[in-house]
């Protein structure tokens, strides 16, 4: 039997999973670090931690399944997109990475367009108008803001990058993460030297671009003694967590599309063709699968914003959950069960980290709207859920309407396994929500890119055939929706109020 780790670089943590080549986990384990906020709307994390986490958790799967070294032959790493890592010439980290809800960059963006000769032109190669979480616009802040750090960099790369030249010392990236550093042509699946010349960035600071399922290179003798691998072991491109995720759920061709409730929420549909939101609600991408593309909707604070509610408010949950071994989100779930839809009246607004679909603002903030006294923590804990799933419900929304068809829909990430969740998704999109049986979607969907790589499987779409099978959906439930429509309509209509306030509150 052959085995492929697939290796899943998050924001809360780093999970590695070693599995069999019929898709079964054999071992896993997971390795949480810390988001630094410095500022409102910062974001940084340090690159060490992602390396220490990915040689720490590969070393313990590998311990723990007693699987020999020489029959796990591939692996993939899935990365939280966007992340600007730099490093000097003697390959040391410049500064901490930016990472991709991080919002300082709104100056940069305009910049970008204005570089590139307008927002069309910039769409027209990259797919996406310039975007704070991008990539782009954080190498343009450092450049602007700490020059002495930016004219040391010889190199600039993506989380997964990082690690993968930490694991490998190949300097690489892949189509679908590259996608989200707006230096990309997303239709032609190369760095675009027009943009690069605009922007003055010097090409020799970017990795080999690959397609996701390429090897790219081999474990490093360290890295293999650390680890425990084998130095035959291949890396592939990788992707970016969501492209991933697309793998490991089955969404590898047109006419399926799946929601994930992680740290960002995403709406994912594969497409074989090209679709471009001209008002860039929506992110257009390269996907997984070589000569394809995805289109999704993010929502920047999705299970970001139960973490922070549990982790700011809910320490006796924590206490009680560590008390009877079971997992804090599943106690919150039972008591947001039992609160009526609507959270009796009280809408959560999930911008705590600003919100890219459907309103593209870095400036607008998290909203409890309707808080009265009769309000307790399982009423709170509700509408955040809720608030959550409506604004994934925006996203859902601009696909259908570019023509996409949403209708085939899987619910994966941490959120997508709680029941009351996804149930909450099938009723407010009026739509089934299926999930497949494994849940390791983004870890997965590298270790088969990386089956792929290594000639387990023949392509993309025949290692998911092999190793995926679905659940049956859960359907909507016809009273439900028509309650949770009522307080989405309503819920759609707080932003456009708030959003000259939003402003104000950013330049206090
Ligand atoms: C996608 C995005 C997030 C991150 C973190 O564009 O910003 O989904 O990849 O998960």
């Amino acid at each position: 039997m052959r085995y492929l780790a697939g290796v899943d670089l998050g924001t809360s943590g780093t999970k590695t999973v070693l599995f069999d080549e019929d898709g079964h986990a054999v071992a896993s384990a997971l390795k949480e670090y810390p988001m630094y906020q410095p500022q409102n709307g910062w974001a940084e994390q340090d690159p060490n931690d992602w390396y220490q986490a990915a040689i720490e958790t590969i070393r313990k799967v590998m311990t723990e399944s007693g699987v020999d070294k020489d029959d796990v032959v591939g692996l993939g790493i899935s990365g939280q997109m966007h992340g600007l890592v730099m490093l000097d010439q003697d390959d040391n980290v410049l500064r901490r990475s930016i990472i991709w809800c991080d919002q300082r960059t709104a100056a940069e963006c305009v910049e970008i367009e204005r570089r590139v000769g307008g927002r069309q032109r910039l769409v027209e190669i990259t797919a996406n108008p310039a975007l704070t979480g991008f990539t782009a616009s954080k190498i343009l802040w450092v450049r602007n803001h700490e020059p002495d750090i930016f004219a040391k960099c010889t190199k600039i790369m993506l989380p997964k990058d990082y690690v993968r030249y930490m694991l490998t010392g190949d300097f690489a990236t892949d189509v679908s993460d590259a996608s989200g550093m707006q230096l990309l042509d997303v239709k032609n699946r190369c760095w675009s030297n027009e943009i690069l010349k605009k922007l003055e960035i010097d090409p020799a600071l970017l990795g080999k671009m690959y397609e996701s399922c390429e090897a790219t290179g081999h474990i490093g003798k360290k890295c293999a003694e650390l680890t425990g691998l084998s130095e035959k072991c291949i890396v592939v491109g990788g992707a970016g967590d969501n492209a991933a995720a697309a793998v490991g759920t089955g969404v590898v061709k047109e006419n399926t599309a799946f929601t994930t409730l992680g740290t960002s929420g995403v709406v994912f549909a594969h497409t074989d063709k090209l679709h471009i939101d001209p008002k860039g609600r929506v992110q257009t991408f390269c996907c997984a699968v070589p000569g394809a593309w995805h289109v999704m909707a993010v929502t920047q604070g999705a299970g970001l914003s139960l973490k922070w509610f549990r982790d700011n408010f809910c320490q006796d949950i924590k206490e009680q959950a560590k008390n009877e071994d079971v997992d804090a989100y599943s106690i919150m779930d039972k008591m947001a069960e039992k609160v009526p839809i609507g959270a009796n009246k009280l809408l959560y607004l999930p911008y705590l980290m600003g919100e890219r679909t459907p309103h593209l603002d870095p400036d607008c903030r998290g909203v409890f709207f309707g808080l009265s006294a009769m309000h307790d923590k399982a009423a709170l804990i509700r509408s955040v859920e809720e608030g959550v799933i409506y604004s994934q419900r925006d996203g859902y929304e601009i696909l259908k309407g570019m023509g996409i068809d949403v209708s085939d829909m899987a619910a994966c990430g941490g959120g997508g396994t709680s029941k009351l969740w996804r149930q909450m998704m099938a009723d407010t999109y009026n739509c089934p929500v299926k999930t497949v049986q494994n849940k390791e979607g983004p870890a997965l969907g590298a270790a088969i890119l990386a089956g792929v790589g290594a000639g387990v499987y023949g392509s993309v779409q025949e290692g998911c055939k092999k190793v995926i099978s679905c659940n049956p959906s859960q359907s909507p439930i016809p009273e439900n929706v028509k309650e949770y429509e009522k307080y989405y309509q309503m819920y759609k209509q707080l932003y456009p109020v708030l959003k000259p306030l939003y402003k104000n509150l950013a330049d206090l």
